[in-house]
């Protein structure tokens, strides 16, 4: 059985889910469901009506729900290399396969490439000091692989080493605290070439690039993500084939999974082993799947598919195994099950720090293992728009894998902004997803989950993969023939929750 989430693909949204379509998020009540007394430690002083003019209330978006937070919470966006630093070519960066795969014709929307993005290459000083304006606390970037080893081994080119050391800095200076994660999907090209993720020596080559990185800036980052999303790389890239490296192998798809968690084990020893007190963990999409009915078939059917959907990355990191109905599912003969080898699941579920968590979607799974659409999506046809799949996925893994301390580094939706003639971007839609979001993590926190800070997905709008410019996520509008940057409402909205300490 091979199962997929159905990200949005040309031709594969489901009826009813235009571009466009209905924002409003799903009802959600958490003031006044949130049990009373049992807030998380707050500065839950009054809120103070907002004085920015881009604050006025005018919908239901800005009603504020007197939440407050702990008084440490990191509030954060998140952004990665490919999406927004363009310089494809600069200070000797190497090809990635997302070069690749953008530049060949109809892999992605118009055309479009990461060759320019947002410039944040050549314009990060002007956008620290937009994350500074904002409050930011936590910001959540990734490194470039074939920036730092063009060639996917060997020596470091230290110019591309220096944009980090350079960004890093820059997020100190403005009491913002780094979290660099390792691989954002941007693999090198020549290790594409002698096989990429099929090939074990893939993730060897990853962790010397981890340790090259640890020994350039280790001491200035304080936490450190693995892998993003091992789970999109294998189904988007390897089963569905709509992301690089653009490849249809269910079977390979799987075996890629192990390696990408073998490289996630590797990384995590490496940092060990350089005596760093910095923290380290895996950075996991997870998707609530709930039944389509009450059958026992669709449980069943929907046991299965959290398990490829969730516990087939959760498990062998936290619990040293994969999980048994998946390899079932899978059989002895795949190339995963013939791909562990002895001492494997050992490295990978080296002891971790944190766990991040990125939170888009449910999945509603019908008797025969399909999926069903329950709630309004977004602009992007695979995300529907529910607040309650973020406490749920949240209870859930502090239930089932212990106090592990939680970050969410993405949560977002894309909206269908526009410049307006007054210099303003009013993206309600995104205040009100957030807002909702928002209201679903304070529940978490009330009700025990360690969760430490939350991250927007994205600070700005950047390159959404095969949809290229198309969809927009950012907080900060971007104008990308001028690469002018506009906060939206959402942005402004942001700055008065961080100051607030609550929605
Ligand atoms: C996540 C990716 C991120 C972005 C968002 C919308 O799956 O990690 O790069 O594409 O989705």
């Amino acid at each position: 059985m091979s199962i997929v989430t159905q990200r949005w693909s040309p031709g594969a949204a489901p009826a009813g889910a235009a571009a466009g379509a209905e924002l409003t998020a799903a009802p959600v009540a958490p003031a006044a469901t949130e049990p009373a007394g049992a807030a998380p430690p707050a500065d839950a002083a009054p809120v103070t009506p907002p004085a920015d003019p881009h604050l006025t209330p005018h919908t239901a978006a800005e009603a504020r729900l007197n939440l407050g937070f702990p008084p440490d919470f990191g509030w954060g966006a998140a952004t990665s290399a490919y999406q927004v630093e363009g310089a494809a070519k600069d200070d000797g960066r190497g090809e990635s396969i997302w070069d690749t795969f953008s530049r060949a014709p109809g892999r992605t929307h118009g055309g479009d490439t990461g060759d320019v993005a947002a410039d944040h290459y050549h314009r990060y000083p002007a956008d620290l000091d937009l994350m500074r304006d904002i409050g930011l606390r936590s910001y959540r970037f990734s490194i470039a692989w074939p920036r730092v080893q063009p060639d996917g081994a060997g020596p470091v080119n230290q110019r591309g080493l220096d944009f980090y050391r350079r960004l890093v800095d820059g997020l100190q200076e403005r009491g913002i605290a780094p979290m660099a994660t390792l691989y954002h999907w941007d693999l090198p090209q020549v290790l594409q070439d002698t096989g990429g993720w099929e090939n074990r020596d893939t993730a060897h080559r990853f962790a010397d690039y981890a340790r090259a990185v640890f020994d350039a800036l280790g001491d200035r980052v304080p936490t450190w993500l693995t892998v993003n999303e091992p789970k999109t790389v294998v189904q988007n890239g390897y089963i569905i084939g709509h992301h690089a490296p653009g490849r249809q192998d269910t079977d390979a798809a799987y075996l890629v999974a192990h390696h990408l968690q073998l490289a996630h084990g590797l990384a995590v020893r490496q940092l060990r082993d350089t005596g760093s007190d910095s923290r380290i963990g895996p950075a996991l999409n997870l998707h609530p799947c709930y039944p389509a009915d009450d059958s026992a078939a669709t449980a069943a059917a929907t046991r299965l598919y959290d398990g490829y959907e969730n516990r087939l990355y959760l498990d062998p990191i936290f619990t040293g195994s994969y999980p048994a109905d998946v390899l079932a599912d899978l059989g002895p003969d795949s190339r995963l099950v013939r791909g562990i080898r002895d001492g494997d699941l050992e490295v990978i579920s080296s002891p971790v720090d944190l766990l991040a968590v990125q939170y888009y979607t449910p999945i509603y799974v019908t008797a025969a293992g399909g999926t069903e659409r329950r709630w309004p999506t977004s602009v992007a046809a695979w995300q529907q728009i529910f607040p309650d799949g973020m406490y749920d996925i949240l209870t859930r893994v502090t239930r089932d894998y212990g106090p592990v301390p939680i970050t969410v580094t993405e949560n977002g939706l894309p909206t269908p902004d526009a410049l307006a003639a007054d210099d303003t971007v009013d993206d309600a839609g995104r205040v009100s997803f957030l807002r909702d979001h928002l209201a679903a993590v304070h529940r978490a926190i009330a009700a025990g989950v360690p969760l430490e800070s939350y991250h927007v997905w994205s600070l700005m709008d950047n390159f959404e993969w095969e949809q290229g410019y198309a969809q927009r996520w950012g907080l900060i509008y971007v104008d990308y023939p001028t690469q002018r940057r506009v906060l939206k409402r959402s942005a402004h909205w942001y700055r008065q929750v961080i100051a607030d300490n609550a929605i």
